[in-house]
């Protein structure tokens, strides 16, 4: 059963979402590398990548499900913050947004019956609830170290501790 119109454009839309968030991550490691936080950097990096490969998996999604894919323009991101926990926030805002829009499709696909695109978002949806997590971490703790910046330093250290996420 080939995908229908409707889920096929919100499909492409979430690919540019994706690789959107992809880009702003690229921007937000540039930011670090700016400021010699190395390990902020690297985090923004992996995101950056996870993001990509989000993008890939609706990308595959959409052709094996018959769809054509139409790759949306991608806008250019923010590049200059004001503070290391600015960053962390944008990316949090950024992820609550990613999470509305997987809902959104995941609704879409649910008043179908397309219970194929259901079971595929599934993995998405847990995804989101592990990456807003992660972030939401990471402000509490910049809150702790209130921009001190012998506590930025061991933030940074942490984050250079990051692995790559596996992906299912
Ligand atoms: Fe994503
Ligand atoms: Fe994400």
């Amino acid at each position: 059963m080939d995908i229908s119109t409707e889920l096929e454009k919100a499909i492409n839309e979430q690919i540019g979402i994706e690789f959107s968030a992809s880009y702003a991550y690229l921007s937000m490691a540039a930011y670090f590398e700016r400021n010699a936080f190395d390990g902020f950097a690297k985090w923004m990096h992996l995101q950056s990548e996870e993001e990509r490969l989000h993008a890939m998996k609706f990308y595959q999604y959409l052709i094996d499900r018959g769809g054509v894919a139409r790759i949306p323009s991608i806008p250019a991101p923010d590049w200059d913050f004001e503070s290391v926990i600015k960053v962390f926030e944008a990316s949090l805002e950024q992820e609550r947004d990613v999470t509305r829009h997987i809902y959104g499709l995941y609704k879409i696909a649910q008043d179908e019956s397309d219970f194929a695109t259901v079971s595929f978002l599934k993995w998405f949806v847990d995804e989101q609830v592990e990456e807003e997590k992660s972030v939401s971490d990471m402000i509490d703790k910049l809150k702790m170290a209130q921009g001190n910046l012998d506590s930025l330093l061991l933030l940074d250290r942490y984050a250079m501790e990051r692995k790559p996420e596996r992906q299912a």
